[in-house]
Formats: C-alpha cells, sequence, structure tokens
C-alpha cells in the first residue's frame, strides 16, 4: 500500500472546524490516517518531505476555505480559482435579498455604483498597485478589446501590436480581431519570448504580454515592455490574469499612458 492522507473526519459541512496546524503543536486531522510507506526509499523519503513541508505550511489552513472534489489538486486553473466556501451563501443572500427586495435602489442603497472600484481597491493591495489605481469590470477579454481600441486610435500613427507567440490563445484572438476590425491596416506581430525586445520598433503602438506563460509557468521580464515603452513609444500592457500576487510591484508595469 502506498503513502497517503485520509481524512479522519469529512469537515466540509461544518462551520469552520479547521484542522489544527502543528505549528500550533498539534498534527494535522489530513495527517491522522497516514497509510503505510511504499518500500521505495526515494519515494518514501519524498513523501516524509512532503507531509513535513505541508505540515509546516502556514496557508495549511486556507485549503480548507475552498471547496474542491475530494482527490482534486487544483493546479491547473487559469483564471478561474477554486470555490471559496462562503461564495454560494453569500450569492444567494445577495441575490435574494439586494436583487430581489431592492431592485433598482440598490445601486445606491447597497452601493453598487462604486463596487468596480471599491473590489478593485482591494485587489490592488494584493497587486501592490496604488489605491483607486485598479477597477473590476467585464471579463479579460472584453476588457482587452476596450483598451486595444482605446490605445490603437491613441496612436494613429503606429499600426503594429506585438505580443509573444506563447500567448494565452483568446488574447491573441481579440488581438488580431481588433486589428482587422479598425480596418486601417493594423497587424498583429507573435514574437518568441527573446525576441521581444528587439521587435519593439517604431511601427509599434501596443505590447501586449501575459506575464505568467499559462502552459509552462515561464515568468516574462515585464521590464522589457516599459523599459523600450518610454525610449521608443509603444503603450505596453501586462496580463496579469496568470501571475501570482507574491510577484511585487506586478501592477506598476502597466504601459505608462494608460495606468
Ligand atoms: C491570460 C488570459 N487571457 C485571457 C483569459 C480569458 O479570460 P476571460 O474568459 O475572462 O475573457 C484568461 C483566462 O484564463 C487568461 O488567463
Amino acid at each position: 500500500m502506498g503513502w497517503g492522507v485520509q481524512r479522519a473526519q469529512d469537515h466540509r459541512g461544518s462551520p469552520h472546524p479547521l484542522p489544527t496546524s502543528p505549528v500550533e503543536g498539534e498534527v494535522p486531522i489530513e495527517l491522522v490516517a497516514l497509510l503505510a510507506p511504499t518500500g521505495h526509499p526515494a519515494i518514501d523519503r519524498a513523501m516524509t518531505d512532503i507531509i513535513a513541508l505541508d505540515a509546516a505550511d502556514p496557508f495549511a489552513r486556507t485549503r480548507t476555505l475552498f471547496d474542491l472534489p475530494d482527490g482534486v489538486i487544483y493546479l491547473d486553473g487559469n483564471s478561474l480559482g477554486a470555490l471559496p466556501r462562503a461564495v454560494k451563501g453569500r450569492m444567494a443572500e445577495v441575490v435574494a435579498t439586494q436583487w430581489g427586495e431592492g431592485l433598482i435602489r440598490s445601486w445606491n442603497t447597497h452601493d453598487w455604483i462604486d463596487l468596480p472600484g471599491r473590489v478593485g481597491d482591494r485587489i490592488a493591495r494584493l497587486v501592490g498597485a496604488a489605491p483607486q489605481t485598479v477597477m473590476v469590470a467585464d471579463s479579460t477579454s472584453v476588457n482587452l478589446f476596450k483598451v486595444l481600441v482605446t490605445t490603437l486610435r491613441l496612436r494613429p500613427g503606429r499600426k503594429v501590436i506585438v505580443s509573444e507567440q506563447g500567448n494565452f490563445p483568446t488574447d491573441a484572438y481579440i488581438a488580431a480581431g481588433v486589428a482587422e476590425l479598425l480596418g486601417q491596416g493594423h497587424e498583429l506581430r507573435l514574437v518568441q519570448a527573446s525576441e521581444i525586445e528587439a521587435a519593439l520598433g517604431d511601427d509599434v503602438a501596443v505590447l501586449l504580454l501575459t506575464e505568467v506563460n499559462y502552459r509552462t509557468g515561464a515568468k516574462l521580464d515585464m521590464a522589457v515592455g516599459s523599459r523600450r515603452g518610454n525610449r521608443r513609444g509603444p503603450s505596453s500592457f501586462t496580463h496579469l490574469a496568470t501571475s501570482q500576487p507574491s510577484f511585487e510591484g506586478m501592477a506598476a508595469v502597466a504601459g505608462p499612458e494608460l495606468r
């Protein structure tokens, strides 16, 4: 029998019975029913290390705040995170009271009108941005469409959007679609990550990048856009959909013109 971790009890239904962390001196509940080692020294050593790291993880409690199907280790979510347990109840309450009862008055009585900025300010703290510089609106693709159209119109003399070949596919589709839609000879130029800086010539209106590659996890050097952007003129947009909040000051790399 291999190593495995079994829940000694299912605590998903109860209010907030978080497993006790060994940081506070007790064994976490997930480790109580640990199964036998495999007999393969390297695997067993690795498992021992992994379990020790898990046990010392200050975020161990955070896992219990999210609803995930049993047995799922959710690493590939792109921008769709796991469902926080509190969300279902809160959504039901907001729909029933703010929409159902408050109706159109909720724009004022529940301050819906300021929600894009209020939520934006909370996100700003996570991504290292200054207050009142982040807004929450629409979807990633819709926002990208709006910002591309606006920027290309602000720079009528430049016709090229530069992006990276491995960028998230919908970003490239939006950029290509905008170039065609405007009908003014715009073009999307996709280059290798190593060729980005060299591609930023005087004809480039926009540099569109995703900081973290959604497939490989590789992190791009975002300074490349700002360096060239300041010197040679293209607006640079950094996509943070796949970034981790731990990357310091990541929101500060947006193009200077539209920040
Ligand atoms: C880099 C990137 N661009 C675009 C999208 C698409 O987002 P949306 O469905 O909100 O338009 C995602 C979603 O994961 C993404 O990670």
